[in-house]
């Protein structure tokens, strides 16, 4: 049957999404399938029923296409599509009541406040009990609108710019330490990534321009803290009612603890991204990889 790749959508995320969607597109067109572009900005999506088609794989990113709208839609119209389903999407786009639920099971994750947007704060404050603050409008990807800030005055800075993205901002106790990515395929946990960049972190730049980032995969990690990190990652991918593929980022501090960042249900799927790194060091090449995750609306 003919699967529609949806790419694009409106979020800020749409120029990786339509990189993530193309990647996919020509996996999928490689391997035999029928399968055709779909960008919902440009297009009615009940368009879908119409154009005959049998199944979505969603290659959207951000609000409207990873957060369970287009996920419902798609139950709407009876048409089967890859990943996670509406709650588990809606869930892992909002990093507040994500780590609110982290921090009700014990799964270990950074200290955090939330701003509002119109409310009032005391920058000072929060400096005082944190040190430094990642900055985080609560329902973007990619590290849009994302901001290290470790004066008052930085930190104002920070979220007026995030209130650009967001209504709502996450203020996260900084953590020094490294960062890692546990990929999910089929719900288990694939080899882990570390990413390092000489930028402040793994930001919009590192992860999709610069050529300083670097990759170790599988990440340098002694066996039992690879375990634990993928334990950790797959109680966080499951708690929010995730399924199927799917990537969990996580900090590991200089003591050694590891700190849930977040659960991304339609990860990038770009030559840079991490998920097909991961799904290679597990043997599975790229094409390989979009076969499996299509298999699974099956
Ligand atoms: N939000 C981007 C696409 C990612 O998680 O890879
Ligand atoms: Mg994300």
């Amino acid at each position: 049957g003919k699967v529609a790749v949806l790419m694009g959508g409106s979020s800020a995320e749409r120029d990786v999404s339509l990189r993530s969607g193309q990647a996919v597109l020509n996996a999928l067109i490689s391997q035999g399938v029928d399968a055709f572009a779909f960008d919902p900005a440009e297009r009615n999506l009940f368009d879908l029923k119409s154009l005959q088609t049998d199944r979505a794989f969603i290659a959207l990113h951000g609000r409207g296409g990873e957060d369970g709208t287009i996920q419902g839609a798609l139950e709407f119209l009876g048409l089967p599509y890859t990943g996670s389903g509406v709650l588990g999407s809606a869930l892992a786009m909002d990093k507040v009541r994500c780590k609110e639920l982290f921090k009700a099971r014990g799964l270990s994750s950074a200290e955090f406040v939330v701003v509002e947007q119109g409310a009032q704060f005391d920058s000072q404050a929060i400096i005082n009990e944190f040190g430094a603050v990642m900055v985080k409008p609560a329902h973007e990807g990619s590290s849009i609108g994302m901001a290290k800030a470790a004066t008052a005055s930085e930190l104002n800075e920070a979220i007026s710019n995030a209130f650009r993205f967001d209504d709502t901002v996450m203020l996260e106790k900084w953590i020094t330490g490294r960062e890692f990515t546990v990929t999910m395929i089929s719900g288990v946990a694939q080899p882990i990534v570390e990413m390092v960049t000489p930028r402040g972190f793994y930001d919009y730049e590192a992860k999709y321009q610069a050529n300083s980032t670097q990759y170790y995969c599988p990440a340098e990690l002694s066996q039992s803290e690879t375990e634990n990190l993928q334990l950790l990652a797959q109680h966080a991918f499951k708690l929010v009612g995730a399924s199927g593929w799917g990537r969990v980022d996580a900090m590991r501090d200089q003591a050694g603890q590891f700190y849930l960042l977040e659960v991304n249900t339609v990860p990038g799927m770009t030559e840079k991204s991490l998920v097909p790194m991961a799904a290679k060091a597990n043997g599975m090449n790229f094409s390989q990889l979009v076969i499996n995750i299509l298999e699974q609306t099956l």
